[in-house]
């Protein structure tokens, strides 16, 4: 196990939420537009003149009860239109890296989804000079590191996920990685396998949305055909023993969001998630917010959340945190430093 080396100190279960909360930590697994507040999607509404199907922000927020990913995806898309100009961009990011920050989020990977905004006009330099700079800030200003990975939607064509790349070649520099969401049932990994390779040629880091409400078979493909790194979600691989002996050995990160499974009914209660269940068989599982303005929680809202429901103990706290900077896309030497602080913080609480 990967903590082998670090001997996690004895915490009583009343001090891990503080524990939690103050740990260093990086988050693998945000939509950032799954950041935007109803606040702000009125106030870019405003900005922009766009008019929205909702009277008011709380109208538009006891909108969120969720049957599944579709039903949820349905309003996520809407909230998304608000957003139309680069300082749009910027803002929504900056109020993420603003949360994430309280969060002791050291690092974080953002999704974005450009189809989403290329569909309705705005273009794909718009997006991403309005992200990237928001990255630069939340460095600068706040300290959190921050790097962009561009999903592809699944349930469009593979042409449009062709056609999004090549608009997105001239930011190559700007992105480091590609992710592939949106409603997964029906829209297997094998359906992107061509353009997942031209992305692995181009040299993108890959992720894909596997195993969140689709089957085993999907994270097996996402593997052997789209060739990921780590796998989104990835939760229904429990279900598949020869799949869960293969993500361990191969240390394949499950990027795992909990408090998101809860809201889109993938598990009843927080108390049934199995996130424990990962961890116990060796697999680097991570915890992310996923889309946090919609499932009532940031990354800490989802740590204290499920160590509260499941049991979890330090030790699981202490490997959490280690995966996620493992699991990371930064280089070896910033992975030590933060693995180095994340230490620190439990010796700190011995
Ligand atoms: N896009 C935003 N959130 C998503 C999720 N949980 N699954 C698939 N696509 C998404
Ligand atoms: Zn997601």
């Amino acid at each position: 196990m990967s903590s082998s080396l670090f001997s996690v100190p004895e915490i009583a279960p009343e001090r891990l939420p503080d524990l939690l909360r103050s740990m260093p930590k990086a988050e693998l697994h945000i939509h950032i537009e799954g950041s935007l507040e109803p606040e702000l999607i009125f106030a870019l509404a405003q900005r922009n003149g766009v008019v929205l199907p909702y009277a008011s922000v709380e109208a538009l927020r006891s909108a969120y009860a969720f049957s599944n990913l579709q039903s949820f995806l349905d309003i996520y898309y809407a909230g998304a239109s608000v957003l139309m100009q680069e300082q749009d961009f910027y803002d929504m990011a900056y109020a993420y890296f603003v949360k994430a920050a309280q969060d002791k989020v050291l690092h974080t990977e953002l999704f974005f989804d450009p189809q989403t905004h290329t569909a309705r006009g705005v273009s794909m330099d718009t997006v991403v000079k309005g992200l990237h700079r928001a990255c630069v800030a939340a460095q600068a200003e706040l300290g959190v590191s921050a790097s962009l990975i561009m999903c592809f939607l699944r349930h469009l064509s593979e042409e449009d996920a062709f056609e999004t790349l090549e608009q997105a070649l001239p930011y190559r520099d700007l992105i480091i990685g590609i992710g592939l969401d949106s409603g997964e049932v029906g829209n297997p990994p094998e359906k992107f396998a061509r353009v997942f390779a031209r992305c692995r040629a181009l040299g993108f880091h890959l992720v894909a949305h596997a195993g969140e409400e689709g089957p085993p078979a999907y994270v097996w493909t996402a593997l052997d055909l789209l060739k990921v790194e780590r796998v989104d979600h990835g939760v229904q691989s429990s279900k598949d023993s020869a799949l869960m002996q293969r993500l361990a050995k191969d240390r394949i990160a499950l990027t795992v969001c909990p408090l998101s499974n809860l809201k889109l009914c993938v598990f009843p209660d927080l108390a049934s998630h199995n996130l424990r269940q990962l961890l116990d068989a060796g697999l680097a599982a991570t915890v992310n917010s996923d889309d946090p303005a919609y499932f009532g929680g940031y990354i800490n809202d989802n740590f204290t959340q499920t160590f509260a429901a499941t049991g979890l103990t330090a030790q699981h706290a202490y490997e959490l945190g280690r995966n996620s900077f493992d699991a990371s896309f930064i280089d070896a030497s910033a992975k030590r430093l933060y693995i180095d602080q994340l230490k620190q913080a439990f010796e700190g609480f011995r």
